[in-house]
């Protein structure tokens, strides 16, 4: 085993990704206000790319969920408790002291390690056996498998649950014209029934007559009702299985491109592989843009200075820019610098900075997601004569703002 300091390999220059291609939304805006930490254009939207900026937006009690398309929302019944990801404040609080449990470092271990290499491996062999697949879809079985565990859905009627929940998640562009936008409505109305039939519903059968140590039962036993339920195993297919799936893809892009990166998997320690993982994820979020919206004036130390940002105004924090911040992450922002030493600061920064968001917010599977992504992508990088057939495609998710990838061809000698 390398320690990190053999592991220390020469930084790559070349991301294989195209940010321009998939953040094309944003390139203009970002250009414009990146010289400051901190400002608002002229549509009142603040911006905020420094990363102690960021950090008091986020860890602030004036502030409330306005991404991941929270104004969804805005249509449900009144009355019913909305997913964990748009809870706030005090419920917010204790659903969240009530699950953590299911994803402390020691349950991700104890727990769930073993369901994930046993999964890795039967994918990776399928994989070898066909010598040829879409990494897209693999990853997403992975993703699912893991993310099911946690959330209880694992007694499905039917195999594919992975496609029942990507329909959820990528969002075809819809044509204009009442006929497409009816079809499109009608479609989604008949994903939504075949997955809460095949998946949800006797996952909460089963859990109603024995409660078992996942999110469903936990949810059943504070009283959900089953809409409710549905929606919360909508939003963890999207903040977990889907931003899993995109990070395995992106991360074996710059692996199989770098052979320094492939032998450091292949070789490093667990610690050290998990540090290279993070800084790959801090300069590839997933999840690119966090907006919030201020509940209550807000007033930022920014550059010596207080800015108050008023209430009910749109804060966006570009998680590219946050993550780039030279105070915080040192020199050479934006290159891969596996074994990277952040800043000292309190309190401490973390390795993703903000790739898996910060305050109330921040995510809760981040060490799910590193773990299954390591063991999957160990499994995946010790196949002989592992090569990209065709790389992937990159699309823009406007769910989670950031990219989304399809169609990406790996093939084995
Ligand atoms: C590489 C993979 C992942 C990335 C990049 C990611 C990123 C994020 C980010 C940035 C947030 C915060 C959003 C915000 O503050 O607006 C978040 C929240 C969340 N994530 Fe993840 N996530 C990943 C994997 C997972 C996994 C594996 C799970 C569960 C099994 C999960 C479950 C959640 C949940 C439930 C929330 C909402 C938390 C709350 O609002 O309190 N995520 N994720």
């Amino acid at each position: 085993m390398m320690n990190l300091a053999q592991q220390q390999t020469k930084s790559a220059d070349a991301c294989p990704v195209d940010h321009a291609q998939y953040s094309k939304q944003y390139a203009d805006l970002n250009d414009k206000l990146v010289s400051s930490p901190l400002e608002q254009d002229e549509f009142g939207v603040w911006h905020v790319h420094g990363y102690a900026e960021a950090e008091a937006v986020l860890r602030s009690d004036a502030v409330r969920q306005a991404g991941f398309r929270a104004e969804f929302l805005d249509k449900m019944p009144t009355g019913i408790n909305p997913p964990i990801l748009y809870l706030e404040g005090k419920p917010h609080h204790e659903q969240r002291r009530q699950t953590a449990r299911f994803f402390t470092p020691r349950t991700t271990d104890s727990q769930y390690r073993q369901m994930m290499q046993q999964y890795a491996d039967e994918l990776v062999q399928e994989f070898v056996r066909r010598k040829r697949v879409d990494l897209t879809q693999l990853s997403m079985k992975m993703a699912v498998r893991v993310a099911s565990q946690v959330v209880g859905l694992t007694n499905s009627r039917l195999p594919g649950i992975d496609r029942r929940v990507d329909r959820f998640v990528r969002r075809k562009i819809v044509e204009n014209g009442r006929l497409a936008q009816l079809k499109k409505y009608v479609q989604t109305q008949l994903n939504l029934l075949l997955f809460f039939l095949l998946d949800i519903q006797p996952a909460i059968k089963v859990r109603r007559k024995t409660p078992r140590e996942d999110v469903i039962s936990h949810l059943l036993d504070s009283g959900y009702k089953n809409l409710e339920i549905v929606t919360e195993c909508i939003t963890y297919g999207v903040a977990g299985m889907a931003t899993t799936r995109e990070f395995i893809v992106v991360a074996l892009w710059h692996i199989l491109e770098n052979p320094e990166y492939r032998t450091l998997m292949l070789t490093a320690d667990q610690e050290t592989r998990y540090g290279f993982l993070h800084e790959l994820l801090r300069l590839e979020p997933v999840v690119g843009h966090l907006l919030r919206r201020t509940t209550a004036e807000l007033a930022i130390e920014s550059g010596g200075q207080t800015v108050t940002i008023p209430a009910g105004a749109l804060i966006d924090l570009p998680v590219y820019l946050v993550n780039t911040d030279e105070q915080v992450v040192g020199e050479r922002p934006s290159q891969v610098c596996p074994g990277r030493e952040m800043v000292e600061r309190k309190p401490r920064v973390a390795d993703s900075v903000m790739s898996f968001g910060d305050g109330a917010h921040r995510c809760p599977g981040a060490y799910i997601a590193i773990q299954e992504s390591d063991i999957f992508l160990c499994r995946l990088l010790q196949v002989e004569g592992l090569r990209i057939e065709k790389p992937p495609t990159v699309t823009y998710n406007d769910t989670v703002k950031g990219y989304e990838f399809s169609d990406f061809i790996v093939a084995v000698d």
